[in-house]
């Protein structure tokens, strides 16, 4: 046992030929040098889609303007081929729209004619609204809107093809990369975490079947800091795994209060695959920077962070197997064609279902009740139950999204209500984004209030703060930041949009984990520096008084 295990976690942490001994069915998704070409995402397909798909004349015309078809002499070209015939069946005839917002007459249209056509709503901030659709729909959809939407209106991704994109996200087909110099690992595991070659595990995204042997492979070599955790389980009956990190003082003398804790979770949006491989990246590098970089050492020492990178562990494995862009949970509703709930919908603080309630096939479909989500109702039941009976803190809450490059705070619900502690809220928000910026390649992030992150706002229209908050395009009541920020009291409570700023969106390419990873690894550190009391909070205290 011991010998198989210390094989597995070389190989997962060192070697390059994963897909031999890594326990689960799924490391088909890892690249592989073996000469056995592993069966690929594509396998569960059913036959009769396939059938359709090769008997189709006009797609195979389509794809051969890809360039890439004409490549298919093997059966690993094939068998890519074949999921790229899969992909177009599927998203083929998909196209993202960003529409400009200015009036409260625009966003009202927008919304309801996204609710009347059942249209997937990617993101929307008080910039832009993103709308993924058939591009048969368009002539629908802009018949429903107001003249003057008519024309502030791009198509998002334009040299990109979806299904090329969506494509593109699952790891390297074997063979094809294993060979690159550039990708090869060298063991730098335990050393600084600003290496420039990270670990082979976030050179792709995983799948889950991946990420929990990982994560309890983690737990298992390094046990003086690590303890593998469950937050609940899924509808479907999988576990919702986690990570506690921290040291915790074995002197008896000092006094034990509760625990501090901060709270990184990701994935509770299925195709949110950035989120999932950020959390990772995160505890990676915490634990395996601890005893080496004496800053983390001391975060480490004074706090506990537990890292939940799949808050929807049934829908992530979905949006692998079957529909890379689904985004809720996959428990029934009363529909029977639409499966889902929308876990960030789900929490019972100012929980708002009734505008959606009609339409469970609406992508944020808020349950019939408050946690009606099984997921959301066992996670809040779990971090309830560490605040009641096991001596923790909740201090920080880190909800870990995608797409727009924002750090929101509450409320999300509404902007009517300010928070108690919004002042605090903005200047450590501000300070992550700056953390974010100043890192090596990092990006730029907004701060805001996730209500208004979450609405269109006229700048041009004197209302609240000289701008005016439009019609919502979706409610954002229930959300987790919101619950946790109010019920739990955890001080400092924030969402965090990841990249980018619809580029590639949810298809978010491969090459951004690590320096995704990177970037918002800074932001942490400087949370850590900030609990610890050595930066912004003497300034803070100091502007007050001088106030
Ligand atoms: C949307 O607004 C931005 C700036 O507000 C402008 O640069 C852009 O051209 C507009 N796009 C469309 C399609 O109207
Ligand atoms: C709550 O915590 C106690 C003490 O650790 C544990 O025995 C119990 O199973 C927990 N309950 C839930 C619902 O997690
Ligand atoms: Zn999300």
């Amino acid at each position: 046992m011991r010998q198989a295990t210390f094989a597995v976690l070389s190989l997962l942490l060192l070697g390059p030929s994963l897909a031999v001994a890594a326990p689960h069915e799924d490391t088909r998704y890892l690249r592989s040098t073996s000469h056995h070409h592993a069966p690929r995402p594509w396998r569960r397909l059913t036959d009769a889609i396939i059938r359709r798909i090769w008997g189709v004349p006009e797609i195979q015309k389509g794809l051969g303007g890809t360039g890439r078809a004409s490549a298919a002499t093997d059966g690993d070209s094939a068998g890519k081929l074949l999921a790229q015939y899969a992909q177009y069946a599927q998203y083929g005839e998909d196209m993202v729209m960003r529409f400009n917002i200015s009036t409260a007459e625009e966003a009202s249209a927008l919304a309801e004619a996204s609710s009347i056509l059942f249209l997937d709503v990617w993101e929307f901030n008080e910039d832009w609204v993103d709308i993924r659709l058939a591009k048969d729909v368009v002539p629908s959809l802009l018949g429903l809107l107001p003249a003057s939407l008519q024309k502030s209106h791009v198509p998002l991704m334009q040299n990109l093809d979806l299904a090329q994109a969506v494509f593109d996200s699952y790891p390297s087909p074997s063979g094809t990369k294993s060979h690159d110099e550039d990708r090869s690992f060298s063991p730098t595991l335990g050393s600084s975490p600003h290496t420039e070659r990270g670990n082979i595990f976030f050179q792709d995204y995983q799948p889950l079947s991946v990420i929990s042997p990982w994560m309890s492979l983690m737990a298992s070599m390094f046990t003086t800091h690590v303890r593998s955790i469950n937050v609940g389980i899924s509808y479907e009956g999988r576990d919702m795994p986690g990570l506690r990190v921290g040291v915790h003082p074995t002197n008896n003398e000092q006094p034990s209060g509760p625990r501090q804790t901060v709270l990184i979770t990701g994935g509770s949006h299925a195709r949110e695959w950035i989120s999932v491989s950020t959390v990772n990246y995160l505890a990676w590098s915490l634990i395996s920077s601890y005893g080496k970089m004496p800053s983390v050492t001391k975060l480490l020492e004074k706090y506990d962070f537990v890292f939940v990178p799949t808050l929807n562990p049934d829908g992530y494995v979905y949006s692998w197997e079957t529909d890379r862009l689904w985004r809720k949970n996959r428990q029934p509703t009363n529909l029977r064609f639409c499966n889902g709930i929308d876990l960030d919908r789900s929490y019972s603080f100012e929980w708002d279902g009734e505008s959606v309630r009609s339409n469970p096939c609406s992508e944020s479909y808020a349950g019939e009740a408050p946690f009606a989500g099984v997921e959301a109702q066992r996670f809040a039941e779990w971090a309830k139950n560490e605040t009641q009976n096991n001596n923790v803190e909740f201090v920080g809450f880190l909800d870990l999204h995608s797409y727009s490059q924002q750090i929101l705070y509450p409320y999300s619900y509404s902007c009517d209500n300010e928070p108690p502690t919004s002042e605090d809220l903005q200047e450590l928000g501000l300070g992550l984004a700056k953390a974010i910026r100043m890192s090596r390649k990092g990006h730029a992030y907004k701060v805001t209030s996730a209500c208004e992150g979450n609405v269109a706002i006229s700048k041009n229209i004197k209302g609240r703060n000289g701008r005016l908050v439009l019609p919502r395009i979706e409610s954002s009541g229930g959300s987790a930041l919101d619950w946790f920020y109010h019920e739990l009291k955890v001080k400092y409570a924030y969402q965090i949009k990841l990249r980018d700023t619809g580029s590639y969106g949810f298809l978010l390419p491969k090459e951004n984990i690590v320096p995704t990873g990177k970037e918002v690894l800074d932001a942490i550190l400087y949370f850590g520096r900030f609990m610890l009391g050595e930066v912004g909070v003497l300034q803070w205290v100091v502007l007050q008084q001088v106030c």
